[in-house]
């Protein structure tokens, strides 16, 4: 059975002591949340990640980078690498988000590549897809689907399908208050799953996480959980309020 994953996206918000603030009091509250069908994470920027691993100690709650370089290491002025996130404890790595697509240049073959290189350090990616709102409206959502996981996940190797999680995220639903509805969402999850039995195997399709993405808040985080192929959140606005968080851990831990 797949767990319910409550991802956290920070972006580009919280400093240290607001970070350090969330990350504690989180972690007390998440005593009183203890329940194995649920997966609470957070993602803050770059400079705070030591201490919010710090921070969490043994608890339940995982810490993910935002964003991964392409290279290696040398001459690669302000990125970060994977064996930098690795000697961290980083256990997961959002990649694709449609904000680097949009403002960094990311495209699903960098996504494969930046894939490749975590599954060597043994950090689980969070690959994003979505369609923008021009696509849908013209109907083309199905394709830009399809065409991003035959491009992302070219020749990457799945066996148990717990190896990545997928984010499902239209673009026109992020930031905007405008969540797609359930059944756009299931709509969409339930293409992704058939898209991996038929390219993969039933295992690996019914082993993988697909979060949606895009307005989540914990109005609406119900009726999302309700529909059969979405497995949690990925959680912008929503996920910067620790009472908010916890209220959508809530939510998963019950599913
Ligand atoms: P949002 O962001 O929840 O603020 O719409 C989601 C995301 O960008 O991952």
């Amino acid at each position: 059975m797949r767990k319910i994953i409550i991802a956290g996206n920070w972006k580009m918000n919280k400093g240290l002591a607001e970070t350090r603030e969330f990350v504690s009091s989180v972690v007390y509250a998440l005593i009183n949340i203890r329940s194995n069908r649920v997966l609470p994470l957070i993602a803050p920027a770059y400079p705070f990640l030591h201490e919010a691993l710090r921070e969490r100690g043994g608890s339940a709650l995982q810490i993910a980078a935002q964003d991964v370089s392409l290279n290696n290491d040398g001459a690669f002025t302000g990125e970060v690498s994977v064996s930098m996130l690795a000697s961290l404890g980083i256990k997961y790595c959002i990649i694709g988000h449609s904000e680097r697509r949009q403002y960094h240049g990311e495209t699903d073959s960098s996504v494969r590549v930046k894939m490749l290189k975590l599954f060597e350090q043994k950090i689980t990616p969070i690959v994003c897809i979505g369609e923008s709102l021009a696509q849908r409206d013209a109907d083309q959502t199905s394709g830009v689907i399809i065409s991003q996981l035959n491009g992302c996940l070219s020749e990457i190797p799945l066996v148990t399908g717990t190896e990545i999680i997928i984010a499902y995220e239209p673009v026109w639903a992020i930031g905007t208050g405008r969540t797609a509805t359930p059944q756009q969402a299931q709509e969409v999850h339930a293409l992704i799953r058939k898209w991996l039995v038929e390219n993969y195997a039933p295992a690996v399709a019914e082993n993988m996480p697909i979060l949606y993405g895009g307005s989540v808040k914990p109005d609406n985080l119900v009726e999302l959980l309700a529909c059969e192929d979405i497995d949690g959140g990925l959680i912008g606005g929503a996920s910067l309020k620790a009472e908010d968080f916890l209220a959508m851990v809530k939510i998963g831990s019950n599913n």
